[in-house]
This record gives C-alpha cells, sequence and structure tokens, in this order.
C-alpha cells in the first residue's frame, strides 16, 4: 500500500465532462474497463468475487469489524436504506428520525410506506442534529428503539455530529441505524469509536464504484435478530445474508459487471491507502475547491467547521445577471457537470469533490466558474443577504 496517486489525475478518456456530483461520479478507467468480461453468477469465480467484495468492505470498518458482517443488496442506494430499515426496526419497534435535509426526510417517509411507528426531529435544511437533543427525547420517549441518522447530508453537504450522537443512543441503551452513504470509504466509522448496529452505503459513492448495489454493514447478533421481521421479500437483509453465507451467491441476479468494476475500485482505494487516503484527497479537494471559490466572492452555506469532503454547497449570485440554468450550460460546455442546490429558503448550487478528482481539478472548476460569471456579465459573486442571515443561525 502506498499513499501516494499519480497527479494529476487523468481526464475522462472518452472525453466526457468530470462528474462534481455526489455519484455516480467520474470513475477510473480501470473500473470501466474491468465491466468488459461476462460473469456467469452461479460460477465458482464470481462467487470468490462476491466473498472478496464483503471482506474488502468489512476490513474498512477497523477495529471492532469482527463483530459485523456485511450484506450487498442490488438496486441504488435507497433500497439498501429501505432494506435496512426494514429488516432492523421490529414491526413494533420506534424509530427517532434525525432530519437536516431530504435524506433524513427519506427515512422517515420510507418508514411511513413500511408503516414503522416513529418520530422525526427535523432541524429543517441543514442545522445539525445535536447530542443533547437527541439525549431529551430518549428520556422523555422510552418506546423510541432506534435512532436514523445520516453522516453527511448530502443535500447541504454537512457532516452530521455521530459521534456525540452515537453516544446519546448508546447511554439510553438504544441502536443507531446510520446512512453513511455519501461518507464510507472516505471518513472513518469504526466500530471502537461510534457504537451502532447497522450502517448503508452503495457502490457509486466514496469507493468510486458504478452504480448497481448497496450494502449494508451490520453486528451479527442483529442480523440473526432480523430474522422475519422484513416486510418485503427482496429487501429482506437477513434472508440475503443467510443465503449468501450458506451458498455464496446473491439471492436473485446479482449485478455482475458492477461487482467486477467495484473490485478494481476498491484495489484502487488500497493503493491510494484506504480510508485514510481517499478522505485526504476528498478533503484536500475541497479546501482547493473553497478556496479558490471564495476567492471568486462566492459564499458557502457552511461554516469551515461543518464542511464535509464530499460535497459543499455554494450561495448563488444576488446579482440579477446570474442565472443558473446558464452557469449550469456554461459548466458544461467547459467539461463539468454541476449539480443544483437543495435549500428551500436561498437559491444555491453544489460542486461534489468526490469520484477521480483531484485539486487541479478543483482549480480547473474555479477557473470555469470565473469565466462563467464573465460570460454572464455578473460583476459580484456575493450572495443576498437573506442568505448570509440564513448562513448566521448555523453559528448562533
Ligand atoms: C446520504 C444519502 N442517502 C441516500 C441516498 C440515496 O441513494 P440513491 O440515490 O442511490 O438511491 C443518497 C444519494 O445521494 C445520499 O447521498
Amino acid at each position: 500500500m502506498s499513499n501516494s496517486i499519480s497527479h494529476p489525475i487523468d481526464p475522462p478518456r472518452l472525453g466526457e465532462p468530470w462528474l462534481l456530483t455526489p455519484g455516480p461520479l467520474t470513475t477510473a478507467w480501470s473500473t470501466k474497463q474491468a465491466m468488459l468480461r461476462d460473469w456467469g453468477s452461479w460460477d465458482s469465480d464470481f462467487r470468490a468475487m462476491t466473498a472478496r467484495l464483503r471482506t474488502g468492505l468489512l476490513d474498512m470498518l477497523g477495529e471492532g469489524a469482527d463483530a459485523y458482517d456485511c450484506v450487498p443488496m442490488q438496486g441504488s442506494g435507497t433500497f439498501a436504506v429501505e432494506a435496512m430499515l426494514a429488516s432492523f426496526v421490529a414491526r413494533d419497534g420506534r424509530a427517532l428520525v434525525l432530519a437536516n435535509g431530504a435524506y433524513g426526510k427519506r427515512a422517515a417517509r420510507i418508514l411511513d410506506y413500511l408503516g414503522r411507528a416513529h418520530v422525526v426531529l427535523d432541524k429543517g435544511d441543514y442545522l445539525p442534529p445535536r447530542g443533547d437533543e437527541v439525549a431529551r427525547i430518549l428520556a422523555e420517549d422510552p418506546a423510541i428503539t432506534h435512532v436514523v441518522v445520516v453522516h453527511c447530508e448530502t443535500s447541504s453537504g454537512i457532516l452530521n455530529p455521530l459521534k456525540e450522537i452515537s453516544k446519546a443512543v448508546e447511554d439510553a441503551g438504544r441502536e443507531l441505524l446510520i446512512d453513511a452513504m455519501s461518507s464510507f470509504g472516505a471518513i472513518a466509522l469504526e466500530p471502537a469509536d461510534i457504537r451502532f448496529e447497522a450502517l448503508v452505503s452503495s457502490a457509486n459513492k466514496c469507493i468510486e464504484g458504478v452504480p448497481g448495489f448497496g450494502f449494508v454493514l451490520a453486528r451479527k447478533e442483529a442480523l440473526e435478530a432480523a430474522r422475519g421481521q422484513s416486510h418485503s421479500l427482496s429487501l429482506d437483509v437477513h434472508a440475503q445474508w443467510a443465503h449468501m453465507n450458506k451458498t455464496g451467491q446473491w439471492r436473485f441476479t446479482p449485478p455482475t459487471h458492477v461487482v467486477a468494476a467495484f473490485l478494481e475500485a476498491l484495489r484502487l482505494h488500497d493503493a491510494e491507502g484506504g480510508v485514510a487516503g481517499r478522505g485526504a484527497r476528498y478533503g484536500r479537494n475541497r479546501d482547493v475547491l473553497v478556496k479558490e471559490m471564495r476567492a471568486l466572492g462566492f459564499e458557502t452555506l457552511l461554516d469551515d467547521a461543518w464542511l464535509s469532503p464530499i460535497i459543499t454547497t455554494f450561495f448563488c449570485p444576488a446579482d440579477p445577471a446570474f442565472s443558473f440554468a446558464r452557469f449550469y450550460e456554461i459548466m458544461k460546455a467547459r467539461g463539468f457537470i454541476i449539480y443544483p442546490g437543495k435549500l428551500t429558503e436561498v437559491d444555491s448550487f453544489r460542486l461534489g469533490h468526490i469520484g477521480q478528482l483531484d485539486e487541479h481539478v478543483m482549480r480547473a472548476v474555479a477557473r470555469a466558474a470565473g469565466r462563467a460569471l464573465s460570460e454572464m456579465g455578473v460583476t459580484s459573486a456575493a450572495p443576498p443577504q437573506s442568505a448570509m442571515a440564513e448562513r448566521a443561525r448555523l453559528c448562533a
């Protein structure tokens, strides 16, 4: 293993734009190439690949990983979130969902569909749920069995304070379920540090695979206890786990090419220095991008202390010459696919910094943004006063 990667990263070989989105993201050429071969899903070679995928992911948990097992689930990330909630929150259980953006809200919506009792602590667009708030709610509501938290809320880019939340949940004797979709593989999440029952993530985020499956990492005793709890055949984590352990196979057609690509992505992840190496590159990407964008006059939604190494929200400039639709088209023409914002009160856009991107790309993004402002005739990238007032709420 080495901590160094070759810089600068090669641009996408087919000339497609860089993806500044939080997955699907720009993948390595060798990851794409790994999909050129066909695999028999029943064959021992593919079973060995599935086994390697599971151990590779478990190893990323670090200290305390022995108590856990990895269960890959076909589908996008949301399928894995739904599978986790349906399998670990018992039919007579009750969940507390911590929401500060779209993905927390989606978890609550899933529980609605599943008919599982739940309460929501809704902090709005981005304010973080805090440990003392969680402790208070759990003390007042002893029927709550599980707390559901989103690690990096990708809709604003905030990194929620997982450590203090997990401590509050552990002190109250409840269980923690984590949506670590956009953080797993780049931000350490070790059971020795954060106590949790299960987490989910997917192939096309920080491990830099292509879309097609998600995975659940769960404590083995919770996997045993999940038998018969799911409402759904295809999303039953216990059934997938038991079948995989018995036969080495997925229960239903596996995304064979996606698994092959993922193994190459895991190899590259390891070669970059694992979670620490990957997180260091993403952190550097963020630091360079934020510095360069601020130099152009853009402002971030979040204070530095809350910025994740995954994705950053910027306010749209107040200048009436600015139009997000035009900005998007100009950036695309210059080779960058950017992402609209998800704030309800103020206009914003997001730039992801995960995937096969490095600081050189980040500088090129900021240069392109500067040229886009000139092309639109925008003289100042400063946001409206209302945006700055919104940000002040986070510091209060
Ligand atoms: C934190 C989080 N949870 C859930 C999801 C949903 O994943 P998918 O869009 O793959 O269903 C995403 C997607 O970006 C996410 O960032």
